[in-house]
C-alpha cells in the first residue's frame, strides 16, 4: 500500500447504501485503513479523509494528500464513548456530559491526551480532539477497522469542505485510496469544537451543534479568552478555509440587496462570470433579471443554509463563476455557523 500513495494513484469509489452499508465494501475500507491507507468517507457533518489515527505514517499520509499545515491537527473518530478513555489521558464530568447528552453527533471534544495518540495526529499539542459522528456509513467502518479514525474535512486544504462524494473527487481523485459514496450529507456544516477540559465549554469553532443547544445543556460556553478580548480559536481557523476559486462577496445588514444588486450589474456589464446567492426574502426584492440568481431558503431557515452552504461554493467553481455574490443572514442559531464559514469564504 505504501508504495502506492502519493498524486497518481488509483481511487477506488464505491457506493454505499447509506442506512444499510454492503458489509463487504465496508470490509474493503477497513482493510485499506489497516494498511495504512486513506479512505474518504461520509459522515452526518462533511465528508472526511480517514487514516488510522494511531499511527504515525497513516496520519503523515493524510497531510499530503491535503496540503494540509502540518500545525493543524485533526479529530479522531471514535465508534463508541468508551474508546475516548484510551485516547484522553483525563475525561472530565463536562465531557461525560456533553458526550452522553450529543454523541454519536456533530460535537467534538478537545481533551488533555494519552501516550497513545501520536504527536502528529495532534499537530504537537498535549490535547486531542475527538467526536463520534451519527452516520451508519460512518459507525460500520469505525467498528470493522478497530481502530480510531483520524479525519479531516476530505478537501485540499483552503478549499471547502465536501458534502457530496463528487466534492471529494473534484479535490483528492489520484490523491487517496478510496471514497466511500453514500450520497449528501445531512447537516452540511463541520462540527463544533468545544474545549472540554474545563468546567466550562470553550467553543473553539461554531459548528452543527449551537451554542444554544450547549445552554440548554446546563452548560454556558466560553467563547471569549479569560480577559474578555480575543476569541479563541482552534488552531486550524487561523488558515485560511472554505474558499472556492471564484471571489466571493459576503454582503449583510438591511441594504444588502441594493449592494449586491450595483456589484452584479458592475460585474455584468464588465463581462464577469457572476452569480448571486439570495433568502427567499432576497429573491422576493431582487430587481434584476433572475437567470443568475441561486435562491436558498428563507433567511430563519438556518438548516437549509448549512445544508446547501459547502455545494454552492462547489458548483461556483464547476460552472466557472469569477464572482459570487451571497446575501449574508443572521448570526443566530445554525445561521451563526453559517455566516461563520461564510465570512472566511469571502477572506482575502
Ligand atoms: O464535522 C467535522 O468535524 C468534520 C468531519 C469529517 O468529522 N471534520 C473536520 O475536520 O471538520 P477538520 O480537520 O477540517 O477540522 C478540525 C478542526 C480544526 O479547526 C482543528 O484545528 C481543530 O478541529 N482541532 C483538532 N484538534 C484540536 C485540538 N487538539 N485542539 C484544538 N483544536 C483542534
Ligand atoms: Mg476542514
Amino acid at each position: 500500500m505504501a508504495e502506492g500513495r502519493g498524486p497518481g494513484i488509483r481511487t477506488r469509489v464505491a457506493a454505499v447504501n447509506r442506512d444499510h452499508p454492503d458489509p463487504a465494501v465496508i470490509q474493503e475500507a477497513a482493510r485499506v485503513i489497516q494498511n495504512g491507507g486513506r479512505v474518504a468517507f461520509p459522515t452526518e457533518t462533511v465528508y472526511g479523509l480517514g487514516a488510522n489515527a494511531l499511527d504515525h505514517d497513516s496520519v503523515a499520509a493524510i497531510f499530503a494528500a491535503k496540503g494540509r499545515p502540518a500545525d493543524n491537527p485533526l479529530i479522531v473518530h471514535v465508534a463508541d464513548p468508551a474508546t475516548v478513555d484510551l485516547l484522553a489521558a483525563e475525561v472530565t464530568p463536562l465531557a461525560r456530559r456533553l458526550m452522553a447528552a450529543c454523541w454519536p453527533g456533530p460535537l467534538t471534544l478537545v481533551l488533555q491526551k494519552s501516550e497513545m495518540v501520536p504527536e502528529a495526529t495532534t499537530a504537537g499539542l498535549d490535547s486531542v480532539a475527538v467526536r463520534m459522528p451519527d452516520h451508519p456509513v460512518a459507525g460500520a467502518l469505525l467498528r470493522a477497522a478497530g481502530v480510531p479514525i483520524a479525519a479531516p474535512s476530505a478537501n485540499r486544504s483552503g478549499h471547502p469542505s465536501p458534502t457530496t462524494a463528487a466534492h471529494v473527487l473534484a479535490d483528492l481523485d489520484g490523491r487517496i485510496e478510496m471514497v466511500l459514496d453514500a450520497g449528501p450529507c445531512r447537516v452540511g456544516l463541520e462540527s463544533t469544537v468545544v474545549d472540554a477540559r474545563g468546567r466550562r465549554p470553550v467553543i473553539l469553532r461554531p459548528g452543527a451543534v449551537t451554542e444554544t443547544r450547549l445552554r440548554d445543556l446546563g452548560d454556558p460556553p466560553r467563547t471569549g479568552d479569560l480577559a474578555g478580548g480575543e476569541p479563541i480559536r482552534s488552531p486550524g481557523t487561523r488558515h485560511r478555509h472554505y474558499a472556492p476559486r471564484a471571489l466571493v462577496e459576503l454582503h449583510e445588514g438591511a441594504d444588502a440587496i441594493g449592494r449586491i444588486s450595483a456589484r452584479y450589474q458592475e460585474a455584468v456589464r464588465a463581462g464577469r462570470r457572476v452569480h448571486v446567492v439570495l433568502s427567499t426574502e432576497g429573491a422576493a426584492r431582487w430587481p434584476n433579471a433572475r437567470q443568475d440568481v441561486i435562491v436558498v431558503a428563507p433567511r430563519d431557515d438556518h438548516a437549509a443554509w448549512a445544508e446547501r452552504l459547502y455545494g454552492l461554493l462547489w458548483d461556483a467553481d464547476a460552472r466557472g463563476d469569477e464572482l459570487l455574490l451571497v446575501e449574508g443572514i443572521e448570526p443566530e442559531g445554525l445561521g451563526v455557523a453559517v455566516l461563520d464559514r461564510l465570512r472566511r469564504a469571502a477572506a482575502r
